[in-house]
């Protein structure tokens, strides 16, 4: 959507970039609609925190990214092709990090039992807030730039677009086994993620349990 340089931002962009903490000078990112060609750089961020090691208190993406580059990069094109909540924050160029999120009907149909899965919280109302909803996928941040508004910066976007399709539920899933991912437990929090269930489900063959979080937006 907005594609104009980030060292100039016109009015409307400083509306919507906003300035990264913890930097002595003010930097300005924005955020855009995935294009075909930020592939290569979304797999290079993707690399970055998806690798065979998972730092818990880093923070990590399930996949190793590394092990076959040519059927990610393929999969992030398919993503790109078909999600309208693919998003990436930009920099002079530059990508910084994304978020990919999935409407109800994209989520089920690559994952038919998605729902079926999840051991819901008893006091939560699922048969309402399922009813329409999207689920963030993945979320990435280049791992030297976490911790600076960037994925808060993602957040802010998708929620917008999602709250103008007429959807406020949003859940997001945050694994704790085999290993927990604390930085996304902090993030659910900090993003005012509520624990909606359970997860234990099974992915390319090994055991894995999410937390699932849901949002009213
Ligand atoms: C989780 C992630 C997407 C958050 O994006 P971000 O740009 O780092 O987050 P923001 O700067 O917008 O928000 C910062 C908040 O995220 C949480 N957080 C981010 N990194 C953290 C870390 N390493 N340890 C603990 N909390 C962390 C905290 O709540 C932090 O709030 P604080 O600064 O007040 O402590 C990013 O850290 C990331 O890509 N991590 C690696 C991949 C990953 O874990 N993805 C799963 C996403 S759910």
């Amino acid at each position: 959507m907005i594609e104009k340089g980030v060292m100039a931002p016109s009015k409307v962009e400083r509306k919507r970039s906003f300035s990264i903490k913890n930097n002595r000078q003010p930097e300005f990112a924005t955020v855009h609609r995935v294009k075909i060609e930020d592939v290569n750089q979304i797999y290079e961020v993707a690399c970055s925190v998806g690798t065979a090691i998972k730092d818990p208190y880093k923070g990590f993406l399930i996949d190793d990214y590394l092990s076959d580059p040519e059927y990610y990069k393929n999969m992030f094109a398919k993503a790109a092709e078909e999600l309208d909540h693919f998003y990436v924050a930009k920099r002079e160029g530059r990508i910084l990090g994304f978020l990919m999120a999935y409407p109800k009907d994209k989520l089920l149909e690559i994952d038919p039992t998605w729902l079926d899965e999840i051991v819901w919280d008893p006091d939560f109302d699922y048969g309402e807030k399922t009813k329409n909803f999207v689920l963030v996928g993945k979320t990435a941040i280049r791992s030297s730039l976490t911790g600076k508004g960037i994925g808060s910066l993602l957040y802010t976007r998708l929620i917008r677009d999602v709250k103008a399709k007429g959807i406020n539920d949003l859940f997001g899933e945050t694994v704790i086994n085999p290993v927990p991912n604390f930085a996304s437990l902090a993030f659910r929090i900090k993003q005012n993620y509520k624990l909606a269930g359970i997860r234990y489900g099974n992915y390319k063959g090994r055991k894995v349990t999410d937390l699932i979080y849901h949002r009213h937006i």
